[in-house]
């Protein structure tokens, strides 16, 4: 298996597969950052170990089950799956398709982890759209239990089937849905964080009670900003502004929403969103 992009997503992707056994590659744009999304895997698995939730030999175990590909070519050329992670931008991924579609195995499977962008367009990017799939997945990607599976236009059952397939090996439940902007998941999702957003622009409550009411009023895990600085800020940004583009009004990103990404508060990962880390 193949990981292109191992920022959040990816790094989590990886380290679920390597967690059910399988073997995997990681690439990026540069030797220099998949060597810190390795890192960035080998740190969560020692603090799971630090914490008592994994033991040393099962750890050692799955870092010795993901390595570093020199580049997505080589990366590519004898996986029998390729999974792209790139930020969610259709440029980004078109590109990535096109490369994976020269140098990929025939039988390959091709999954795009995009949360809202076009599966249709990303596989016709290829000169095999039958199959190519969405896999979204979510973040935490290993404890999350939701694999969406997304059929483009092109997409075969065999390739739908594999993909499942892989989410159930996984240990994820996996749901089937029709290529339609932002699935069955982000265009709900997005639409209540964008929401909480706008309701701290307009003063009704603190981040924090706008939080707690969805947590204890409605049993969340955890609150709509909380949640928003999990995914990142650029992500839920670049999702709205696709789904503002393609369903309308409802999705408008909010004008603060805006600002923070300008400022660089991109939430956990940038160490302050809505909250600092
Ligand atoms: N790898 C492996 N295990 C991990 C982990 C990781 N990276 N991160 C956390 N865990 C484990 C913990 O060890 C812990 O295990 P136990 O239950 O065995 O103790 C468990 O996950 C829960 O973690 P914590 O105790 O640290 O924290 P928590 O109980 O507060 O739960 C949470 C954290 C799972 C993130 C929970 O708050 C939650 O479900 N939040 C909502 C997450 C969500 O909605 N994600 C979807 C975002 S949308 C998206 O990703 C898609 C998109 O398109 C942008």
């Amino acid at each position: 298996m193949l990981v292109v992009g191992v920022g959040t997503m990816g790094r989590g992707i990886a380290q679920a597969c390597a967690a059910a056994g399988i073997r995997v590659r990681l690439c990026d744009v540069d030797r220099a950052t998949a060597e810190r999304g390795l890192q960035g895997v080998l740190e969560t698995l020692d603090r799971l170990v630090a914490r008592g939730k994994l033991d040393a030999a099962e750890r050692a175990a799955i870092a010795a089950r993901i390595e570093l590909a020199s580049d997505l070519e080589s990366g590519a050329a004898d996986a029998d799956a390729c999974i792209e992670a790139v930020p969610e931008r259709i440029e980004l991924k078109l590109e990535t398709f096109a490369r994976l579609d020269r140098v990929a195995r025939p039988d390959a499977l091709l999954a795009t982890n995009t949360s809202s962008l076009s599966v249709t367009e990303i596989a016709a990017a290829t000169s095999r759209p039958d199959r190519v799939v969405g896999t979204h997945f979510f973040n935490p990607v290993p404890v999350m239990e939701l694999l969406e599976v997304v059929r483009g236009l092109r997409t075969d059952e065999a390739t739908v089937e594999r993909a499942v397939a892989l989410g159930r090996r996984l240990g994820k439940t996996p749901i089937v849905v029709r290529d339609f902007p932002g699935f069955a998941t982000s265009r709900l999702g997005v639409v209540l964080g964008a929401e909480a957003i706008r309701m701290l622009e307009q003063g009704v409550a603190s981040a924090e009670d706008i939080d707690r009411a969805m947590e204890l009023g409605y049993r969340h895990p955890m609150g709509p900003l909380r949640l928003t600085d999990l995914v990142g800020l650029d992500v839920r940004l670049a999702i709205l502004e696709h789904l503002h583009r393609e369903l309308g009004e409802a999705f408008r990103p909010p004008a603060l929403l805006r600002q923070m990404v300008r400022a660089g508060k991109l939430g956990r990962k940038s160490g302050e969103g809505f909250y600092r880390y």
